[in-house]
């Protein structure tokens, strides 16, 4: 953790590390996640309550983001767009991509001409498009466990070489919503050491979160 995030965000604390599954394990264990019965968040209910709270600054586009020459970015699982705001106030160009038609709307009322919105799930979501910086926060969980891995290739696809990610992903037990979850080491081992270089990991210490374990990635 860098000493400046533990400044800001006095939220963070350095997780247990628990031993790490062999790779077809956990992928037999994403798998049987498939048939999760997990309930659909109400989208449209959190779309209205984030419209309420006027838009939250992410602390982790807001510190990493900001110090990477604005280009084009990628934005998955947007909401209502705080971090599309955000980044088009940096002056980078932004696709924000969302499965809720609400969301669509909103983020179709923000004037900026170097804004692209997508109607999409992220199942479903394909670019040839190259982006120097990815998004995908508090999104992965919500997306099904069999197509994570299609996700995450067509994330290493559409970025650049040293192309960077900030993610978010959930971890066991911590939501009711999340249709699958792993822990940390799996996570690094499923997804990440093979491909990216693990930039930034931090813990979040929020009871409420579904995607407590946040990552900024580079891709090498
Ligand atoms: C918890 S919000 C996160 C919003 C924003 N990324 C943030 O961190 O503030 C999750 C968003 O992802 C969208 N979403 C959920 N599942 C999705 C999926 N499978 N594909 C695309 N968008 C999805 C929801 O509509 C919602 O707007």
């Amino acid at each position: 953790m860098t000493p400046l995030l533990s400044k800001v965000c006095p939220c963070f604390f350095p997780e247990q590390i628990e031993p790490a599954r062999p790779l077809e394990e956990i992928e037999q264990s994403l798998l049987s996640q498939e048939a999760s019965d997990a309930p659909v968040p109400d989208w449209d209910g959190f779309i209205d309550w984030a419209q309420r709270q006027q838009g939250t600054v992410n602390p982790f586009v807001l510190l990493f983001g900001n110090k990477l020459p604005a280009g084009d970015a990628l934005d998955l699982g947007s909401g209502t767009g705080d971090n599309v705001k955000l980044l088009l106030g940096s002056r980078w160009s932004v696709t924000a991509v969302d499965a809720n038609q609400k969301a669509i709307e909103v983020l179709k009322r923000i004037q900026s001409p170097k804004l692209n919105v997508i109607h999409s799930t992220l199942e479903e979501f394909q670019t040839d498009k190259k982006f120097s910086l990815i998004l995908a926060f508090n999104v992965l969980g919500f997306c099904t466990a069999d197509k994570i891995k299609e996700i995450w290739g067509r994330i290493y696809d559409a970025l650049p070489k040293n192309g960077h990610v900030i993610c978010s992903f959930p971890t066991l037990g911590r939501s009711a919503y999340s249709k699958w979850a792993l822990n940390r080491e799996e996570i690094q081992q499923f997804f990440i050491e093979k491909r990216f270089k693990i930039v930034e990991e931090i813990k979040l210490n929020d009871p409420f979160t579904a995607h407590p374990l946040v990552f900024v990635l580079k891709k090498i």
